[in-house]
């Protein structure tokens, strides 16, 4: 059979950052059949080491869109506004294909975008939006999502991975882990992004969409970061066997499903709980195939730009998907389940004076509430004349265990407010 290969190919590229020049250098490298007409930077007069030869560097993103000789547009300019949205919707509109690595814009105005695309009878690649190297929207979108998906999550930030991984290997603090991670080229342009589980909230988004074909509703999604996790928490956690992951996680229950990302306990001898660095991890649970592990390096120019280059050789091999794998017209409709409603077993660090009778008081309130106790913990705290306590709850949705929580917290004999973390599987 003959394929009906595109010879030689023009594109532009938007952004000129870690991704762009990621990109840029494996094209270089490999790719003569790729002609990069122009490049859109945010600053024309900065001094770059790479010689342009021929390619026309503008500061007007939108010139991609509207120029005529361009087949593709390439955004690595990240962020869901202008210029980035409006390059790709214009880029859209003329009908040129658009290749992203921006998991903001999509998990804001997916829906809107592939719907313009949709219309245009062009798509959206987005490979690198979602785990950077790891093929995985590939992998759920041409295949298994066909299997009846019920659950897909993963460890989706790098930054974060890293900073955890280094926190708990390395005793590191969490404002000097994170610097590295920025050094390294992980981390957003506004790391709060990364430690506040926004990055990795807006990839479990796409991911359930692509997985449960239901429209991408970024709001639907309940967020936590990484920020409150303190050097004991890894301790504690150990002792009971587990370790501290950020994970994003999408789960279909009946007519329901979920989208939520937050720190979990997962335990240390899980395939994520190896997951070290700045590596991701992603799990797809589905009917057919059963459960599937992807693991690869979530962030940084070279992963990131081959994910681009692997979606740029699919259009030139006239390999073309919708963004969602079916049409955004032919989406579901599923039911949001609040995380109150979810149920978890959980880790509780609770900091009180060392004193007779804390400890009867905190059981009577889990008690009261129905809450049973797996197994628990006490330790003299850092803070003289005051202990550590840590339990381990058995399942119980998480309203009874906030209504709980506040009852602790109201506790004349607490030193801080009760650390919950809840555990994944
Ligand atoms: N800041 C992101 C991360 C980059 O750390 O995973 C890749 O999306």
């Amino acid at each position: 059979m003959k394929l009906k290969m595109i010879k030689k190919i023009n594109i532009g590229i938007a952004g000129f950052g870690t991704v762009g020049q990621g990109f840029f250098n494996q094209i270089n490298k490999f790719h003569k059949d790729v002609n990069v007409l122009q490049i859109a930077v945010k600053n024309l007069t900065k001094k770059r080491k790479i010689n342009f030869k021929k390619i026309k560097l503008t500061s007007k993103a939108n010139e991609l869109a509207e120029n005529p000789e361009i087949h593709v547009v390439v955004e690595c300019i990240g962020g869901s506004k202008d210029p980035a949205y409006a390059l790709v919707k214009n880029a859209l509109n003329n009908k040129k294909h658009v290749i992203t690595a921006n998991k903001a814009l999509l998990a804001i105005h997916g829906n809107e975008l592939i719907k313009v695309a949709e219309a245009n009878n062009v798509t959206i690649n987005y490979e690198a939006a979602i785990a950077g190297g790891v093929p995985i929207v590939k992998a759920v979108r041409e295949n298994l999502r066909h299997n009846n998906i019920v659950k897909i999550y993963g460890i989706l930030n790098g930054t974060c991975n890293y900073i955890l991984t280094k926190m708990e290997q390395e005793g590191k603090n969490f404002a000097s882990a994170l610097k590295d991670a920025q050094k390294l080229g992980y981390a957003e342009l506004d790391p709060a992004f990364d430690i506040k589980g926004v990055d990795a909230a807006h990839k479990i988004t796409l991911l359930s969409s692509l997985a449960f074909n239901v429209p991408i509703k970024f709001s639907s999604t309940y967020i936590e970061g990484i920020d409150k996790i303190e050097l004991d928490d890894f301790s504690f956690a150990k002792e009971f066997g587990y370790k501290i992951k950020l994970l994003g996680i999408a789960e279909k229950k009946g007519s329901f499903y979920e989208q939520r990302v937050h720190p979990c306990l997962v335990k240390e001898d899980s395939e994520i709980a190896k997951v070290e660095n700045e590596l991701n991890a992603v799990v797809v649970i589905d009917e057919m195939v059963g459960k599937s592990v992807f693991i690869g390096p979530g962030a940084g120019a070279k992963p990131t730009g081959a994910a681009i280059t692997a979606d740029l050789i699919d259009l030139m091999r006239n390999n073309i998907s919708l963004p969602l794998g079916g049409s955004i017209m032919e989406t579901v409709k599923l039911k949001n389940l609040n995380i109150l409603d979810s149920s978890f077993a959980y880790y509780l660090k609770i900091i009180v004076k060392d004193e007779v009778g804390v400890m009867r008081k905190i059981t009577n309130i889990l008690a009261r509430n129905k809450i049973s106790i797996d197994q628990q913990k006490q330790v003299h705290s850092s803070k003289k004349g005051y202990a550590s306590i840590v339990i381990i709850t058995h399942n119980i949705k998480e309203k009874i265990a906030i209504k709980a929580i506040k009852e602790i917290n109201n506790m004349k004999r607490i030193n801080n407010k009760v650390k919950f973390i809840r555990i994944e599987g």
